[in-house]
């Protein structure tokens, strides 16, 4: 990976920009992410931006898909607002809140390859799949439809939904084996389970049980498909739970194709604690009925859709750097790091005797995410004993439980290896 020093040196990221150039002992010049010999490159590169972060350096830290750390220009933004709103409350909200608001949804949305009066504002994944899947305009008669794969915030906001609207609710098993399924299989299977009745399916892009990465864009036209035969009011919806690949995956919206796209931004975008997007394509998104009052009645769905209230407003105006962060290092980038990483992870469990991979090894099938067993060990026997070592795991919250790492860019190869090292040792 190359890193261009103009691109760090564009936009609102000063401190990278000026951490970047003293790594680079130069002043500002035009590069192009092909030139050597000038720019950072491979290991270099991805020290210098993990130098922005704030981790305790005691710890390697393979837990990002529960709370980001944040890095420096995210942390400096933080503090840049609270500044502003402990000199002045009422006067920066009054004047700035507006404007800087709408300045996170139209990062967001170029970041997406979308519209700003698309973009919403939350607090969390789990706000933005309440607000969508219970603000949706659904008949008693309806169905809404998901899997055994999906995360508790999903199958309680369609709990509530059935509770409300009357509607069914059913949860299909979506496959045997995540490390053996196809993409096709995950289709057929999804296709198969779509009735007349069916008004929402609900999923997850990257699954926190498995691992595994849904081929969201060939089941998507698949949908279509059935949809160019049905009213409007009775079109199969397509909702995605989006938190594990944003922030990972090189993607705009239309790679996936779906409907609504609800995702937490203080994971893997590394964004401030307690903020989130959701997105709804246009002609569709007026199906949803607000729920929270907003504070933003601009016109725009993403305005309505936004929760009003008064809110810890440096951390949502301060979202906005967090894109930023991501798009002057590059979504390509990113992806390719937290892939190899990833990969490398995977391909040193399975030549263990004593573990067995559950992430699928495909890269069309797997994203940041891996997840595992030890023979001999539960799942939290295994995270016991990797945090013993100062290695941070979890254990993934689903029944049957797994031990998940999850590696990105603020890990380096060398703490892959120290890790598979520890997992080696548990045999
Ligand atoms: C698939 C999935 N969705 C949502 C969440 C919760 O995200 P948030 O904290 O943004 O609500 C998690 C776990 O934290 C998850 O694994």
């Amino acid at each position: 990976m190359k890193i261009t020093r103009r691109a760090f040196l564009q936009g609102s990221g000063a401190v990278v920009a000026a951490g970047l150039l003293s790594a680079m002992g130069g002043t500002d010049r035009e590069e192009t992410a092909m030139s050597p010999p000038a720019g950072l490159s491979g290991e270099e590169a991805w020290e210098t931006i993990r130098g922005h972060f704030d981790l305790d350096p005691q710890y390697i830290h393979l837990s990002t898909l529960l709370l980001a750390s944040n890095p420096s220009q995210v942390r400096e933004a933080i503090a840049r607002y609270r500044q502003l709103l402990d000199a002045n409350p009422a006067l920066t909200v009054e004047e700035k809140r507006l404007e800087l608001e709408h300045g996170v949804r139209r990062t967001a949305a170029a970041y997406l390859g979308v519209d700003f009066a698309g973009v919403a504002l939350t607090d969390s994944t789990t706000m933005g799949l309440g607000l969508v899947y219970n603000g949706l305009q659904v008949r008693a008669e309806q169905e809404l439809l998901t899997t055994d794969q999906d995360y508790y915030s999903t199958h309680q906001a369609l709990r509530y939904k059935r509770r409300d609207s009357g509607a069914t609710l059913r949860e299909i098993p979506l496959f045997e084996k995540a490390s053996s399924v196809s993409e096709e299989e995950i289709v057929e299977t999804l296709i198969k389970a779509v009735r007349p009745e069916t008004r929402l399916l609900a999923l997850t892009w990257v699954h926190s049980k498995t691992g595994l990465k849904l081929p969201v864009r060939p089941l998507a036209d698949e949908l279509r498909r059935i949809n160019a035969g049905r009213d409007e009011q009775d079109k199969v919806l397509l909702g995605i739970d989006g938190v594990h690949g944003l922030g990972v995956e090189n993607f705009v919206m239309e790679d996936l194709g779906c409907d609504f796209f609800m995702a937490g931004a203080h994971k893997w975008l590394f964004g401030p604690r307690g903020t989130g997007i959701v997105w709804g394509k246009p002609g569709i998104r007026s199906m949803v009925n607000t729920l929270i009052p907003t504070f933003t009645p601009d016109g725009t769905w993403g305005g309505r859709m936004t929760p009003g209230g008064f809110k810890p407003f440096e951390h949502q105006w301060a979202l906005a750097e967090a894109f930023e962060f991501h798009r002057q290092i590059g979504k390509a980038h990113i992806a390719e790091r937290t892939h190899a990483l990833s990969r490398q992870c995977k391909e040193g469990l399975a030549k263990m005797r004593h573990v067995t991979l559950h992430t699928p090894m495909a890269e069309a099938l797997s994203s940041g995410i891996v997840c595992f067993d030890v023979d001999g060990h539960t799942p939290q026997q295994v995270v016991d004993r990797l945090g013993e070592r100062g290695i941070v795991a979890s254990v993934t919250p689903y029944s049957p439980s797994h031990a998940r790492l999850t590696p990105s860019i603020i890990n380096t190869p060398a703490e892959i290896d120290a890790t598979l090292a520890a997992i080696r040792e548990m045999g």
